[in-house]
């Protein structure tokens, strides 16, 4: 046993050095670790073991909630601040970006440190164990079209957990963890992880005798949150004054409406950036000259009551409504009463298939990174709750014909993967 060699020192600290697995999402997160060989995943919230990776800043009390709670303090409407999907500022100059938040002042690292060190201390109380080591997920890559930012965001992400209290951090990708947790056939296979931001990419062979080997993992950038934002660019901007045009304050020509500030708007991890006296100042002025002028003061309702959050989870919602049934809509009434964008099935597909198209040219270049035609994969493993997506779904399996899908643990499977890992 390794502990014959050690000081009765160094056996007290190895029994006291103990592993975390955390899956750090985009859109959800979840820890665990292995007991006995099987994964075992902390109840993060009551009877939950994924929470929203949410947070707010309550001004008053001055805490952060995290998960669950901070969604419901949002809904609410309860005065402070919220962020989410914080994982897509990674590798980015705005994850040091200075923001008040809850009567500090803080960047985004500091942010996502606390989120982790709660995720930490709860896992500690429900375990009544000390982690100091962190097992990470992370995707094959945070930014697959600027590799300096990819390596930028990984490091980003170690100084979080160094930050969060732990004293060292090993990073797995995330569909490598996935594989772990999948149960054996034997064949090619090809496991489809489309998350919140990412959509990540492992090809394997399993033998008879139920033994893995990866053949190549790759990855995109591009998930969840960026159908968001095409379907509320498509759907819920116009509403909002996007396309519109803004007379000149001194001729008489007019301009489109700026992009930039419904594109932002539109986009989860900008959200936080809109919120600003200056962005503000611009809707009002918009409002003022605009010929549409009824729409852009939704626009200047949604910024003065910051709304935008709210906004994206209506899109969310209104996206998983209408990829279950024909008709669905996006209910925008927390801007205007009775206002609703529909959101029928063909309007998701127009605005998503070219999204799922690139997710599955990409799944295609895994396999041929692989070498594996793609007429021999048996089995695709959908991981991911963007891999629920009826149209992504669709592409996968136009691109792995002789191929069965499993979603059965799309949302777990990470998590589980990683948890089983840490006993290594
Ligand atoms: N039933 C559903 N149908 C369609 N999409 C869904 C469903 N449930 C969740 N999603 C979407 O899945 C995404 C979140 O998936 P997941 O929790 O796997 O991401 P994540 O692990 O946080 O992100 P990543 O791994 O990319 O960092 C969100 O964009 C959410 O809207
Ligand atoms: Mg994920």
């Amino acid at each position: 046993m390794l502990t014959d060699f050690l000081t009765a020192n160094q056996t007290a600290k190895a029994k006291r050095m103990h592993t975390l697995a955390i899956d750090f999402g985009t859109s959800n997160s979840a820890a665990g670790l292995s007991v006995n060989g099987a994964p075992w995943l902390i109840e993060m919230e009551p009877g939950e073991s994924t929470l929203p990776t949410a947070v707010f800043f309550d001004p008053h009390s001055k805490d952060m909630l995290i998960g669950h709670r901070a969604v419901r303090a949002l809904i609410n409407g309860e005065e402070g601040r919220f962020l989410r999907a914080l994982k897509s500022l990674l590798g980015t100059p705005l994850l040091h970006e200075e923001r008040r938040l809850g009567g500090e002042k803080l960047t985004f690292v500091t942010v996502i440190a606390r989120f982790l060190a709660e995720l930490k201390q709860r896992a500690e109380a429900a375990t009544r164990l000390t982690f100091t080591q962190a097992l990470s997920g992370r995707p094959v890559y945070f930014h697959s079209a600027d590799m300096a930012r990819n390596a930028k965001a990984e490091e980003d992400l170690r100084a979080c957990y160094l930050e969060a209290g732990f004293e060292s951090v090993t990073f797995m990708y995330e569909p490598i963890a996935a594989l772990r947790a999948t149960a054996p056939v034997e064949g090619f296979g090809l496991i489809a992880d489309i998350g919140g931001g990412t959509s990540d990419f492992t090809v394997f062979k399993q033998d008879a005798a139920g033994k893995s080997e990866v053949l190549a993992s790759h990855g995109l950038r591009l998930g969840g949150t960026d159908f968001d934002r095409q379907i509320s660019i498509e759907t819920v901007m116009p509403h909002f004054g996007a396309g519109s045009n803004i007379r000149d304050s001194f001729g008489k020509g007019t301009q489109p409406a700026p992009k930039r500030l419904f594109n932002e708007l539109a986009t989860w991890q900008l959200i936080p950036f809109v919120d600003a006296p200056e962005t503000r100042r611009l809707a009002r002025d918009l409002a003022q000259f605009g010929e549409e002028p009824d729409k852009l003061a939704r626009l200047v309702n949604v910024l003065e009551y910051e709304l935008g959050h709210d906004v994206a989870f209506a899109v969310e919602s209104g996206k998983i409504n209408a990829n279950k049934a024909a008709e669905a809509e996006i209910n925008l009434t927390m801007v205007e009463p009775r206002l609703k964008a529909p959101l029928p099935a063909q309007t998701l597909a127009q605005a998503m298939r070219p999204l799922a198209q690139q997710i599955k040219a990409e799944a295609s270049n895994a396999l041929a990174l692989a070498d594996v035609p793609a007429a021999q994969v048996n089995r695709v493993i959908l991981v991911g709750g963007s891999a629920l997506m009826g149209l992504v779904q669709t592409e996968l399996a136009a691109l792995c014909p002789n191929a069965s899908l499993d979603a059965e643990n799309a949302l777990t499977a990470v998590a589980a993967g990683l948890a089983l890992s840490t006993a290594d």
